[in-house]
């Protein structure tokens, strides 16, 4: 058994299950559960703070990983009609100046893109937004890449953000749109050098050896020189909420 994201504390044996909801059982019965197996909890965890979220993992078959009840958290906060801004825009830049601003979000920014086959088999993978304003939600990529040829043959998208730290999480569903070269160029050549070569030298979606992917970048490199043309096949995707 083994717990992430509190560190540290490891339960064994096969009693595991009895112990691992401490924030959720009376502080007596966590305290005979601690000693009768003798389990060391880390601060964070001695707390017993109910906000705190902890992920309990058990492997009871070798080829099964579960997921155990854990401490659900609590938050002073609701959402009523009265405090939820009438335009859902508006609602996610306050939620996204919160998280910016709170100082514990990493990556804000980062969000699950789901796209899916015009047969509608999905699939998802994180990207970064970049801009948003009123005419949607703005990420860039490869042009070639899956996400890209999924938009192409359905332009049609679901974005989530998932902001742990600050109790919120939004989900964007809307038609997809490619923004137009003026927009990616400006956007491309405001990237850092590396981030430029780098676009010319990897093909997203395919697998390549790691040497090839050197040698690619040490060719466009030799070949642009620190000015780097924005390529054809690398652009942005606005999602537009419907
Ligand atoms: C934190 C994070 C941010 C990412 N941001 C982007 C991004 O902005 N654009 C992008 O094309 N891929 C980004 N990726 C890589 C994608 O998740 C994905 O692996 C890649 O784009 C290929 O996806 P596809 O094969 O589904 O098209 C990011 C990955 C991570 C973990």
């Amino acid at each position: 058994m083994a717990r992430a994201n509190g560190g540290g504390s490891e339960i064994g044996g096969d009693r595991r299950p009895l112990c691992v909801s401490l924030g959720v059982m009376s502080l007596a019965a966590a305290r005979v559960c601690l000693s009768r197996y003798r389990i060391r909890i880390p601060r964070l965890h001695r707390s017993l703070n109910p906000s705190h979220m902890d992920v309990v993992l058990s492997e009871p078959a070798p080829d099964k990983l579960q997921v155990l009840p854990h401490i659900q958290y609590v938050t002073a906060e609701h959402l009523a009609p009265g405090t939820v801004a009438s335009n859902p825009l508006d609602q996610f830049r306050g939620w996204f100046k919160d998280a910016i601003e709170s100082g514990k979000v990493d990556e804000a920014e980062a969000m699950s893109l789901s796209t899916a086959t015009p047969n509608g088999i999905p699939s998802a993978r994180i990207v970064l937004l970049k801009q948003v304003d009123a005419r949607g939600f703005v990420f860039f990529t490869n042009y070639t890449s899956r996400k890209s040829q999924e938009i192409i043959a359905n332009p049609h998208a679901a974005l989530v953000f998932y902001w742990r730290e600050i109790h919120k999480s939004v989900r964007v569903v809307g038609r997809v749109e490619k923004i137009t070269r003026e927009e990616s160029d400006e956007y491309f050549q405001s990237r850092p050098l590396g981030s430029r070569l780098g676009a010319w030298a990897s093909k997203q979606s395919s697998v390549i050896p790691e040497d090839a992917i050197e040698a690619r970048l040490q060719r466009v490199s030799e070949r642009f020189g620190e000015n780097v043309p924005t390529p054809e096949f690398w652009g942005g995707w606005r999602v537009v909420p419907e």
